[in-house]
């Protein structure tokens, strides 16, 4: 199993991290463009893995896409991260000309890879490999959800008092500060409806709290966030490496289901050896359902910002 990560800044390195420590590839290849970058940090990582124990071979490269021949997964975080105040949105110009380009590098060194999509507006950026590569659907991946459902657990074990492995929660939707849909109705302190032990208010503010989970802690850091993203991506990672059929929130292309069309958007799906083996369609209630339609009009509008002739 050999794993491509693309740009080694802080959620690239440390998504490689977190594959190394669960041991599962053989083989993680981190590229970047700045000189000697990617070799450094891999280096630093594999001084690591006679201290944890593990067996994965980390190697770096200088922009040099001949390394990565032969990826079964390539995960794609390269562009520029948000500053504080900054949304998701407003990187699309820079960043999509580099997913654009690093994809076609990615591909034309291994025609039958899986590509995980984190750069921002992620949504948007997993839309553009779509509309700019062969691949088939189910080889194309957006992570946000995983990421945005550790948050929103994390806020639930919080107002709760008790270890987040208790819970389970999901959110659905646009990987963005007003896009996010936590599925509050279905969230559970091992399986008894939070409703249960919260009040509606405090409910409420954990929503909200989980919507800006990335913004609050770009501003706290004065760049984005890089631990729980690299931990997320490495979960979508191992799912696929390991044919778990495990399923997670992920921007799926969708043609039809949950009533929308030709956009990526979070929503649940089997992750498996062949990348998203199946598109979950849950019940959603009237309010769930309105929230979701209201999340994918703003990211249609975010595409609709795409140069897809260039
Ligand atoms: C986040 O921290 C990376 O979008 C990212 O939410």
């Amino acid at each position: 199993m050999k794993v491509t990560i693309v740009g080694a800044g802080a959620v690239g390195a440390s998504c490689a991290e977190y594959i190394a420590i669960k041991n599962f590839a053989s083989e993680v290849v981190l590229v970047d463009i700045k000189e000697d970058y990617a070799e450094g940090k891999a280096m630093d990582l594999m001084q690591t893995a006679s201290l944890l124990g593990f067996d994965t071979k980390i190697t770096g490269a200088t922009n040099d896409y001949s390394k990565t021949a032969g990826s079964d997964i390539a995960v794609i975080t390269s562009g520029i991260p948000r500053k504080p105040g900054m949304t998701r949105e407003e990187l699309i110009g820079i960043n999509a000309d580099i997913v654009k380009s690093v994809a076609s590098s990615l591909i034309e060194q291994s025609p039958d890879v899986t590509i995980i999509v984190v750069s921002n507006p992620m949504d948007t950026m997993t839309y553009l490999v779509h509309k700019t590569t062969n691949l088939p659907k189910n080889r194309i991946i957006g992570m946000g959800g995983a990421l945005d459902s550790a948050r929103f657990k994390y806020r639930i074990s919080e107002a709760l008092d008790c270890p987040a492995s208790d819970v389970e929660g999901m959110v659905i939707g646009g990987h963005s500060d007003t896009g996010m849909v936590p599925l509050t109705r279905l969230a559970t302190r091992n399986s008894v409806p939070v409703s249960a032990f919260l009040s509606e208010e405090r409910i409420n503010q954990i929503s909200e709290d989980t919507k800006v989970g990335g913004a609050t802690l770009t501003k706290m850091l004065g760049t984005s966030a890089w631990y729980a993203p690299g931990a997320a991506v490495s979960s979508l990672v191992q799912a696929i490496a390991n044919d778990q059929k495990k399923m997670f929130p992920c921007s799926a292309l969708l043609e039809g289901e949950y009533g929308l069309n030709d956009l990526c958007i979070g929503v649940p799906v089997i992750l498996g050896k062949n990348g998203i083996e199946e598109i979950v369609e849950i019940e959603l209630d009237e309010a769930e359902k309105a929230k979701l339609k209201e999340s994918s009009e703003g990211v249609s509008k975010t595409n609709g910002l795409l140069d897809l002739k260039k």
